[in-house]
């Protein structure tokens, strides 16, 4: 692989690799579970560059960030005049994944209704445009993530048990790095070989205390975490030693109590701006003049990103994050 390869060497890790060259020409459906920034994503387009289909697409598509009234047609495609500004017929994610792989991130998202026309394509191979009668055949590898519970989802009636089965041929449940820290070397290794690189240095020693601090660390972000972690540490880097200051680390083991605590800086921003939304809003989520309406989504994708971020919707905390970023601007200007 170009972007980024599978880095790990521990039993755990191993398991996966042989999981993923077991599955990678057999053309199963796959489902990879894992939670945020372990590798779901690189673990699909490996499985895809080890499959027959290598030659052609590897296409993914996130379910939680297309509102749901649009998912059908963004998977399916639609025919001209399907719906108010459809005027051309289009195709969707399946006819450009012909021949390759379709990869169906946050399957967890995916709407209850469009559920039982994945589980067609999965067995028929066949889907219909919106607003169209033809039936077309489609020849495409699905490849599905999550980094929710989706049994529980079953349990709870939130995802069809059909598809479940279906999709969980072969699953694939990817550690997080706080139970592989045996690879920590590894992966430190290898990312600042990749980020002194970029930037023209030359770094070959990782200080002492910092590594009893990364090993220390609860990883709540995996292995993105580690990776954005060590590119800042590499640009601060005067010596040829890398050292990381204690306060990029967003906790430790003792302090990672709540929900929140586990989130990637990207989902932080995320609930960030969800937060924000919620406070002008009132904590209203639906109607126009809520939270969901404020931010151009559907209803049960915030209610979902909501669970899924451990936002407290209707408490205190929440409207005192939402006003912290004048807060911190003030403090810096003044
Ligand atoms: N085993 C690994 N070796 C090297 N890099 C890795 C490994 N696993 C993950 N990464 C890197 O970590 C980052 C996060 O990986 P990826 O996007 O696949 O995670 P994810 O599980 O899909 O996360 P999310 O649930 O947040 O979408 C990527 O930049 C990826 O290249
Ligand atoms: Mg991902």
């Amino acid at each position: 692989m170009k972007d980024a390869d599978l880095i790990g060497s521990s039993a755990k890790f191993r398991t996966v690799l042989d999981e993923v060259n077991m599955v990678a020409p057999a053309d199963c459906a796959v489902l990879i579970q894992g939670e945020t920034g372990t590798g779901k994503e690189v673990v699909a387009r490996a499985i895809h560059d080890g499959s027959p289909r290598r030659q052609n697409r590897f296409v993914a598509l996130n379910c939680a960030a297309i509102p749901s009234a649009l998912l059908e047609s963004e998977l399916f495609g639609h025919e001209r005049g399907a719906f108010t500004g459809a005027v051309t017929q289009t195709a969707g994610r399946f006819q450009a994944a012909e021949r390759g792989t379709l990869f169906l991130d946050e399957i967890g998202d995916l709407p209850l209704e469009l559920q039982p026309k994945l589980l067609r394509v999965l067995q028929e191979k066949q889907i219909e445009r919106l607003g169209g009668s033809r039936t077309l055949q489609v020849d495409v590898r699905v490849i599905a993530a999550t980094n929710q519970d989706l049994w529980q989802m079953v349990q709870e009636r939130k995802f069809r048990a059909d598809l479940y089965y279906r999709l969980n041929v072969f699953p694939i449940k990817l550690p997080p790095l706080r139970d592989r820290k045996e690879d920590l070397p590894l992966l430190l290794d290898y990312f600042i070989g990749r980020y002194a690189s970029k930037i023209g240095k030359n770094i070959k020693h990782v200080d002492k205390s910092t590594m009893g601090l990364l090993n220390m660390y609860d990883w709540p972000g995996n292995i993105r975490e580690l990776q954005n972690i060590v590119e800042r540490a590499v640009i601060f880097a005067e010596t040829d030693t890398l050292f990381v200051d204690k306060r990029w680390l967003r906790c430790t083991s003792a302090e990672s109590s709540t929900a929140r605590d586990g989130l990637s800086a990207l989902a932080e921003d995320e609930a960030a701006i969800i937060e924000s939304a919620l406070a002008q809003s009132n904590g209203r989520i639906s109607g126009p003049l809520g939270a969901a309406a404020k931010l151009r989504i559907p209803r049960q994708t915030l209610e979902s990103k909501i669970r899924r971020l451990g936002i407290n919707k209707y408490g205190l905390e929440m409207r005192l994050t939402a006003s912290t970023p004048s807060f911190e601007t003030a403090a810096v200007g003044a």
